[in-house]
């Protein structure tokens, strides 16, 4: 059985896993009793646990926030990331961490692939690319995952409310403005868990995309999520100019799956993704 140390096990992802692997020996402090940042207290929570596996589903990801906090998204995003690493390196540890679509301009039209070239147009996507980097140049058994848009069951205290969640919270009368004219690959937690474990028992090391397969533009995934739910949602479309956000955002991040799939390891439709995480079948309505 492994032994893994989960650092954000109270997030999406994090909650997702410690649900799911299930076949694993899973030690999750909260966030009050391990921060990242402290390399001490990390290093003694892996020889404690005597982990396997590190696997990092914490990071500093309010993107607006980190335009103005550029050094506390650096500091949770990249350097306590590189250090993670390190400290997994030197316990014989696998590490794994996430990072983001949001390290691409979304200028492409197709789903990126791991080969195309980043070009972050945010501090939050220049945070998550300088992590990859620093876990990249140690070149240790280190998976590094890109993912994109994830949703699912948290009781993590600082996340906001994701999309999914605002539907559920809307109703009739109230219409919900979500951008028609912005593609992704929007995931669910459980779908990412479930390809996680998957890949930690491979030793092909490197990094990875896994999202479920799309694109789709927010709004139809808001619309469809309302449709699945049975809510009496007003889902608005609106154009990207119309949000009011302060950081950019690329206007078409879908990711390609491929790299995983020639692993063996297929990720479920975006429509499955939602209809799994809503507990309904994809094919009612
Ligand atoms: N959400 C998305 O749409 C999205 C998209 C692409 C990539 N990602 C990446 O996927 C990963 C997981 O995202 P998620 O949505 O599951 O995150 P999430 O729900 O916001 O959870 C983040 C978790 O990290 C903890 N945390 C935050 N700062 C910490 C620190 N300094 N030390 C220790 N724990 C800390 C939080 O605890 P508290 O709540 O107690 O602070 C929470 O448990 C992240 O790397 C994120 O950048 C997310």
């Amino acid at each position: 059985m492994k032994r893994v140390l989960l650092i954000g096990g109270s997030g999406q992802l994090g909650t997702a896993i410690r649900r799911r692997w299930d076949d694993c020996e899973i030690t999750a402090p909260t966030h009050a009793e391990l921060d990242i940042r402290h390399s001490v207290a990390l290093a003694e929570a892996l020889a404690r646990s005597r982990a396997d596996v590190l696997v990092n589903a914490a990071a500093f990801h309010d993107v607006d926030r980190c335009e103005s906090e550029p050094l506390a998204a650096f500091e949770t995003n990249a350097v306590a990331v590189g250090v993670a690493a390190r400290l997994a390196r030197d316990a014989g540890a696998l590490f794994v961490t996430l990072s983001t679509d949001y390290v691409f301009d979304g200028e492409g039209g197709t789903p990126y692939t791991e080969a195309d070239a980043p070009h972050p147009l945010s501090v939050y996507g220049t945070s998550k690319l300088a992590g990859e980097h620093l876990v990249e140049r140690l070149r240790a058994p280190a998976f590094v995952v890109r993912t994109c848009g994830i949703y699912g069951p948290t009781s993590s205290a600082s996340r906001r409310p994701s999309l999914l969640d605002r539907v559920l919270a809307s109703r009739a009368g109230a219409p919900l403005r979500v951008v028609a004219d912005v593609c992704a690959s929007p995931t669910f937690a459980g779908d990412l868990a479930d390809a996680l474990r998957r890949l930690i028992d491979r030793d092909v090391y490197g990094l990875y995309h896994a999202v479920n397969v799309g694109p789709v533009s927010w709004y139809e995934f808001a619309a469809e999520a309302a449709r699945l739910a049975g809510t009496d949602a007003q889902i608005e479309p609106i154009r990207a100019e119309q949000r009011s956000t302060v950081a950019p955002r690329p206007r078409f991040s879908a990711l390609s799956n491929a790299k995983l799939g020639g692993l063996g390891i297929r990720m479920p439709s975006w429509r499955e993704g939602l209809a799994a995480c809503l507990g309904v079948s994809p094919a009612i309505g």
